[in-house]
């Protein structure tokens, strides 16, 4: 064994670690463990820029609850790793590249080395410490692709395991569990470095890969590498630039003599190389944790949080801003560069979990206030259609997967196409790609929980939409499919109407049309007749409640929603809608039907779930009817009931921001109509707001008349200084330009939208 050399980095007074505020500082007002509970799914760990590569943060395991982001409040640390989701559910994802600080010398590497807490975690932007019941401290920070450990150790000769074979566990028994395919391992005079193949989870991915490379700043008195299977070691010694690589478990083990460690780690889906590459040009030996911590907060404050000011001292208003702005970026991840599957110029995004929650309002927000990451997510979509034939409505660990219901990634590029987003997408494409999911069944994935037809990507049931108009039982979640593939048609209509395909924009208007085919007039419920019911292939319907989705999953007919909320969700054609349940105060009746506590057990007990996003929309339809104060009144009771910045301060499972998404829109006073050019126009929480536009346009949003939790009723609206009448405005209205709202609050509702009601562009009125 020869002499180890670790570049020894002298650091100055590095602890306590102080971390200067400034007055534009927003980042001060974010919270990283709002929505850690209450299955919100949040991750808290280290993200040093949007969209960031790497996710920096704590493994924590409880032995019997998923920590879908690795953290959970209870349970024991297993390990501090380097990529994570946040805010997703279905099964945990990644938890992989971790490293493991144990106090003393470690007998056996194999063997469970967890530990609890001494303190409650502590966490913000580019920040997050732990305090282990052992006695060791772990403070993070990180760049895109590369992450930083320091360590403070109780007493010398103290280890740092690094466990190949750690993943996030599912213990819900669905068969999503994650599984360690294989490894490799070496450790060389002036660093480590391996590679770990992991597959399935909740996409059912095949392996996929990933390298690492990292260094010490400190000599180990020893390094030793590992294999072994189970807790039974097979070798554990210290020979140098040996590779170890197989199934088996291995890692290396790294004790040292000083109580102070640091470790610089860096990842890449390309190669050992690139691995090294990511960690040398992001962060050199001599980067401290205040370089790291700074530079990130700079980032956010620049890249995203700066997008929306306020002169607000409110700074419980301030938190709900600048943590859901926050926490709706986080992912998908930003993987540009280190796309191992094809060489293309285009941008190449990961982590999208999924559209299906996201298509309803936060590809929409994005699209506004990160307009060039947005523009980048589009392509990296098309791109994914371009090399592997589909585009994804979820997708992780560079695979395709799950879809919930439609092809929903049809709706966002929809929404980016009618509003004007041009840049470097190539439209063509983006259209062959929609057409793709409308026309081409996909390839059964024979998925054991929805075995009837692709759950992987595509319009699994497709072949009922082309032969019936409807989908019948054949085909699980059939009714709630079948609403969504009709938002997708509308979507192909709005580009195919676009780039000019005429028969194929009249073709795909009448599809959109479809949904109607479900609509049984003589199901009935609370006094309401006609909902979106299961038909047969001889065209009757089948018998069913409205206020009953059954298992409400995978191999239900309703997807996560009841009849009542899916039967309200042909945002496009809301017009028939209106007309289908009786005309405009039956319209009004059954959304506030859809508010009345009791009538379900869901939800907080109203057919209305703020936890899950079918029911996004349903408080903003009030505009289409003349009752925009109607939707001031549950949007807020929704905004004020739900959410906080509290731990559990978001209604659920956040996925992947829409939760977060939602309550922006609530608090900048719109909401978007994906796939539109229509914002539905609720009530701002703040007397001025002002949104970066980019290039400089802004809108500006003020408000006058008090603006408390007692008055924000709407009493009229000044659009670009205009009287405005419409509860709606579009588009090139106030964003295409920039433009300005100019709100007069008050205590009572008042009928001011007197104009005409939304567009209903998928009705024959239209
Ligand atoms: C670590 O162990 C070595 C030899 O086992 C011993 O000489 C040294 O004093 C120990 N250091 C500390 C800080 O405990
Ligand atoms: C791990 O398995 C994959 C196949 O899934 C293979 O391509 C790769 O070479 C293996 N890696 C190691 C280090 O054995
Ligand atoms: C560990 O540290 C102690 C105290 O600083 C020193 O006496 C000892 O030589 C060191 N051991 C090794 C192996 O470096
Ligand atoms: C801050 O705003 C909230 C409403 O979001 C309100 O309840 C609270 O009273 C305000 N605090 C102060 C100090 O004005
Ligand atoms: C995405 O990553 C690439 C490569 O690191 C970078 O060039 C690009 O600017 C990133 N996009 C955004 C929106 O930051
Ligand atoms: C609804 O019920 C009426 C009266 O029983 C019946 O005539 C009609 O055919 C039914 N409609 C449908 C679509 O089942
Ligand atoms: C329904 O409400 C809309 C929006 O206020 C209005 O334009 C329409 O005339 C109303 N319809 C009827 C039949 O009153
Ligand atoms: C909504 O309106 C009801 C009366 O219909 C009222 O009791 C309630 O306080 C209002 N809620 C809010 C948040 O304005
Ligand atoms: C928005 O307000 C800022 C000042 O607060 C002003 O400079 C800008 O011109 C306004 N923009 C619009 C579109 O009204």
């Amino acid at each position: 064994m020869g002499r180890l050399y670790w570049p020894l980095i002298i650091l100055g007074n590095l602890f306590p670690v102080k971390f200067a505020r400034a007055d534009t500082d927003y980042a001060q007002y974010v919270n990283v463990f709002t929505g850690t509970t209450g299955g919100g799914n949040m991750f808290p760990g280290v993200v040093a820029a949007p969209f960031a590569m790497v996710k920096l943060g704590p493994d924590v395991s409880s032995g019997t609850k998923d920590a879908y982001s690795g953290y959970l409040a209870d349970g024991s640390f297993t390990g501090f790793s380097m990529m994570h989701e946040s805010g997703t559910g279905g099964a945990p994802k990644y938890g992989v590249i971790s490293q493991m600080p144990v106090v003393g010398n470690v007998d056996n590497p194999l063997a469970d080395l967890s530990t609890g807490r001494a303190a409650a975690d502590e966490g913000f932007v580019g920040y997050y410490k732990a305090s282990l019941a052992s006695g060791v401290t772990v403070e993070l920070a990180a760049t895109e692709h590369a992450g930083l450990y320091e360590y403070s150790f109780p007493e010398g000769n103290s280890s740092i395991v690094i466990d190949v074979s750690h993943v996030l566990p599912s213990y819900r028994g669905s068969g999503w569990s994650q599984g360690y395919s294989n490894g490799s391992f070496a450790i060389f005079e002036d660093h480590f470095q391996g590679s770990g193949t992991y597959n399935n989870g909740w996409n059912l991915a095949p392996d996929w890969t990933i390298y690492f490379c990292g260094t010490f700043d400190t000599d180990p008195v020893s390094a030793k590498t590992f294999t072994g299977t189970g807790t039974t070691l097979d070798s554990y010694d210290s020979e140098f630039g040996v590779w170890t690589s197989g199934s088996y478990r291995q890692g290396g083990v790294f004790t040292f003599n000083e109580t102070s460690v640091k470790s610089r780690v860096g990842i890449s889906f390309i190669s050992y190389r690139k691995a090294c590459q990511n960690v040398h040009n992001e962060i050199s030996g001599d980067t401290s944790l205040q370089t790291l911590v700074d530079s990130a907060t700079s980032k956010w404050n620049r890249e995203i949080l700066g997008k929306i000011t306020t002169s607000s001292t409110n700074t419980t208003d301030l938190e709900l801003l600048y943590t859901n702005l926050y926490g709706m970026n986080l992912i998908p991840s930003n993987r540009t560069g280190e796309n191992p599957d094809w060489d293309s110029d285009e941008p190449y995004y990961d982590d999208i979990f999924t559209f299906w929650d996201l298509f309803r309002c936060s590809t929409a927000l994005t699209h506004i206030i990160q307009p060039v990451a947005y523009e980048e997510q589009i392509r990296s979509i098309i791109d994914v259609w371009r090399h592997e034939g589909y585009l994804p409505d979820a997708r992780s660990s560079n695979f395709n997967g799950r879809t919930q219901g439609g092809s929903n990634a049809d709706n966002v590029l929809a929404d980016a196409y009618v509003k004007g987003v041009r840049g470097s997408i190539d439209w063509q494409d983006g259209y062959s790609a929609m057409v793709k999911d409308a026309e081409e069944v996909p390839e059964n994935n024979d998925d054991p929980t929805s075995p009837d037809s692709s759950d992987k990507e595509g319009r699994g049931a497709l072949p009922d939409w082309l032969k019936y108009g409807y989908i019948t039982p054949t085909y699980n979640r059939a009714v709630s499919r079948a609403v969504e593939y009709s938002v997708n048609d509308f979507a192909l209509y709005q580009v195919a109407k676009g780039l000019g395909e005429k028969a194929d924009a009249s073709k795909y208007l009448k599809r959109s049309r479809n949904w109607r085919n479900h609509w049984n007039p003589n199901a009935t419920s609370q006094g309401h007749s006609g909902f979106v019911v299961p038909r047969l292939a001889s065209g009757s319907f089948v018998e069913q409640d409205p206020l009953s989705c059954g298992g409400c999953y995978w191999g239900d007919a309703y997807y996560q929603g009841l009849p009542w909320e899916y039967s309200m969700n042909a945002h496009h054609d809301v017009d028939t809608l209106i007309k289908y349940v009786g005309g405009n105060d039956s319209f009004v009746d059954r959304l506030d039907l859809m508010f009345q506590p009791g009538l379900v057990n869901t939800g907080g007990g109203t057919i209305f779930n703020a936890a899950n996003e079918p029911s996004f929309t349903t408080p903003y339809l009030y505009n289409f009817v003349g009752r925009q104060d109607l939707a001031v009144n549950r949007s807020r009771t929704v905004a004020k009931t739900y959410y906080n910045t509290g731990p559990s301060g978001i209604p659920g499972n956040s996925d992947a921001g829409a939760m977060q998404t939602w309550i922006l829109w609530n608090m900048i006073g719109l909401y978007p109509l994906t796939g539109q050019t229509t914002f539905l126009i609720g009530s701002p929480w703040f007397s001025d707001m002002e949104i970066d536009l980019g290039t400089g346009r802004t809108l500006n949003i003020t408000s006058s008349g008090g603006n408390s939790d007692d008055a924000y009723y709407v009493q009229s609206l000044k659009v670009n200084g205009k009287r405005w009448d419409k509860a709606w405005v579009t588009w090139d209205d106030v964003f295409a330009d920039g433009g300005s709202l100019e709100f007069e609050l008050g205590e009572d509702p008042v009928l001011w939208a007197t104009g005409p009601a939304p567009p209903s562009p998928g009705s024959e009125s239209q």
